[in-house]
């Protein structure tokens, strides 16, 4: 083979890295992270044989072989979504080499937040390598078909605390630092590895959860997130034992660019989540359901990505329907389908980027994500659910995660292991539709649910006071998605209900898009307002296009003058979106 990856240099004809030691002093006033890492390989080197590891910004100082004598090595030039390439060439029997390094100070894995850009008052750090951005934090083979192990010492300034995304092997004070101590002992893909500096304090919220916010943010989010350890023994009986030992939370600050990111035994959610009714924990459920679908076993690359995501969203529905009953995760699913709908149409010029096994060289995954493999793949799982009934599908997931644990994959792996376990099913959904063709199949389930078929009923008429005050957050978006565009009762819809200034965002985004749509007064300051609030890129790309659509130079002085509170890959989306 060779490259198999197009979003890293690693070639699986070299070595490949199986495990690290990891040394980082992170220093929040200069923006930078110092580090030592010693990669293990999986074999001997050949004499002079080379290996290549993906960077990004990175300064290298040394590399040398761990005994201090130093390596021959060269970086490539600064490729696009790539980086730098890092070639060391080993010397014969070379098992392991160490590299010195510094971070850059735009590393696109990190975020680094200012004293006054926190609720706490205190600097923030925190880190987000998927897709691809791993390589800026330190030099590995970047790609999620190479498994690593790592231990970590974290040294911070002991006015804050550092946590990974691993376990907890013990914490020091010496002068004016603290240092932590980390390990990783199950195999996984770089893009999960994960960092948090900041002014964190936690609470219990089960044997095997707490959660960490900033200190004025804990009493709130424990009570959103009451319910975790009950969603973690619901998923073990759908899908197994939880193989990670903890599930704990962090709540980030609000420049987090995504709803949750799966970190194996600390999920980073954004606070927007914290909606003061426990209305929007789907999200848990998802990220959770990663510690099966995603984290146990992943896509090989990018192109597989729906593997994650699809059937992380199948299981995420199965978790809700468990919990909350069947009616939710309905109107869960009709909603997504409803996404997934508008997400194929932004898809019309690059329709193959719709297909679930994509061809991603020279395409960049930050840009081109969207619900297209999250619902689409949802779909697939769900049709092959249906076909071969509940028991026997739920007899495929628990095999395809035992038998497929701590490998990464790729479409035909899943492909092969349903004809094999499922015989017929494929052809009988006409899979090759989902995973081959564009669009949504003409045979894809259909979600249904009563209360679903009581918002349709409303057409375009407005609901009355009883219903709307049943209404969840789903439902609002179910039927705000559904009116017509410009809707002329927008402005009686806001005076009834006052869903501009809603405090959950869901609401509040869905219905300021179409407020700025229909042209109702106020809609643009609401806007402003939504955008300097929050950093999660499902609400700014919305907002920032439908305030685009209404008042275009608008948006580009909201956007300049605002960029500098969001994360560096949603300035990065945003500023392409915007042009
Ligand atoms: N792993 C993703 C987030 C992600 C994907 C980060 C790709 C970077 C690149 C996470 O599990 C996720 O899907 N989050 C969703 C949650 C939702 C689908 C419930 C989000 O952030 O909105
Ligand atoms: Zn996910």
């Amino acid at each position: 083979m060779a490259r198999r990856d197009p979003h890293s240099t690693w070639d699986d004809r070299q070595p490949r890295i199986t495990a690290f030691e990891w040394d980082l002093a992170v220093d929040l006033g200069a923006r930078r992270i110092a580090a030592t890492v010693t990669h293990a390989l999986d074999r001997a080197a050949r004499p002079d044989e080379p290996i290549d590891l993906d960077t990004r910004g990175l300064e290298i100082e040394a590399v040398s072989l761990p005994s201090g004598e130093p390596l021959r090595h060269e970086l490539g030039p600064d490729a696009p979504i790539l980086g730098r390439r890092l070639r060391v060439t080993l010397p014969e029997g070379a098992r392991a080499l160490s590299i010195r390094y510094r971070t850059a100070a735009d590393a696109s894995a990190l975020m680094w937040l200012a004293a006054e850009q926190t609720v706490s008052g205190e600097p923030f750090l925190f880190t987000q390598c998927q897709a691809v951005h791993a390589r800026s934090l330190l030099p590995i083979q970047d790609s999620p078909a190479v498994r690593v192990t790592y231990r970590a010492t974290v040294r911070a300034t002991r006015a804050l605390r550092s946590l990974m995304a691993a376990r907890a092997l013990g914490e020091e004070e010496r002068g004016g630092e603290r240092i932590s101590r980390w390990e990783m002992p199950e195999p996984i893909p770089p893009y999960l590895i994960a960092l948090a500096v900041g002014k964190l304090a936690s609470a219990e919220l089960g044997p095997r959860s707490r959660v960490w916010a900033e200190p004025s943010v804990l009493a709130r989010a424990a009570d959103e997130f009451a319910e975790v350890d009950a969603m973690v023994r619901a998923a073990e009986a759908l899908f197994g034992p939880y193989d990670w030992e903890r599930f704990d939370l962090l709540i980030m600050p609000h420049s987090f660019p995504y709803g949750g990111m799966e970190n194996p035994r600390l999920t980073f959610l954004t606070p927007t989540l914290i909606a003061g009714d426990r209305s929007l924990v789907a999200v848990v459920a998802h990220e959770l359901a990663h510690s099966w679908t995603g984290n146990l076993v992943s896509g090989a690359s990018a192109e597989h990505f729906w593997l994650n995501e699809g059937m992380t969203v199948w299981a995420e529905r199965r978790i809700v329907e468990a919990l909350y009953g069947r009616e939710r995760a309905e109107l869960d699913a009709a909603l997504g389908h409803r996404e997934l709908e508008h997400a194929v149409a932004g898809f019309a010029s690059r329709p193959h980027l719709t297909h679930l096994r994509t061809s991603l060289d020279g395409i960049d995954p930050d840009e081109i994500f969207s619900v297209v493999p999250y619902e689409k793949g949802y779909l697939l799982a769900r049709a092959l659910e249906e076909h071969a009934g509940r028991a026997a599908f739920d007899r495929f997931v628990a095999t395809y995660v035992r038998e497929l644990r701590f490998r990464s994959i790729a479409t035909d792996d899943f492909v092969a292991l349903v004809r094999a376990e499922l015989p017929g099913a494929l052809e009988a959904v006409g899979a090759a539709a989902y995973l081959e063709g564009p669009g949504i199949p003409q045979t894809a389930p259909r979600a249904r649910s009563a209360r679903l078929d009581q918002i349709d009923a409303l057409g375009g008429r407005l609901p009355d006071a009883a219903l709307a005050e049943r209404m969840g957050p789903t439902e609002w978006q179910i039927y705000l998605s559904r009116l017509p565009r410009p809707f002329d009762g927008v402005a009686e819809l806001e005076r009834r209900f006052r869903l501009l200034g809603r405090g959950n965002f869901e609401i509040r985004a869905a219905f300021i898009e179409l407020a700025l749509d229909s042209g109702l007064a106020g809609a643009e300051d609401a806007a402003e307002r939504m955008l300097a609030e929050v950093g999660r890129m499902k609400y700014l790309r919305p907002l920032y296009g439908a305030l685009a659509r209404r008042d275009a130079a608008r948006a580009r002085a909201a956007f300049a003058k605002l960029r500098g509170q969001y994360h560096p890959i949603a300035v990065q989306v945003l500023g392409a979106q915007l042009g």
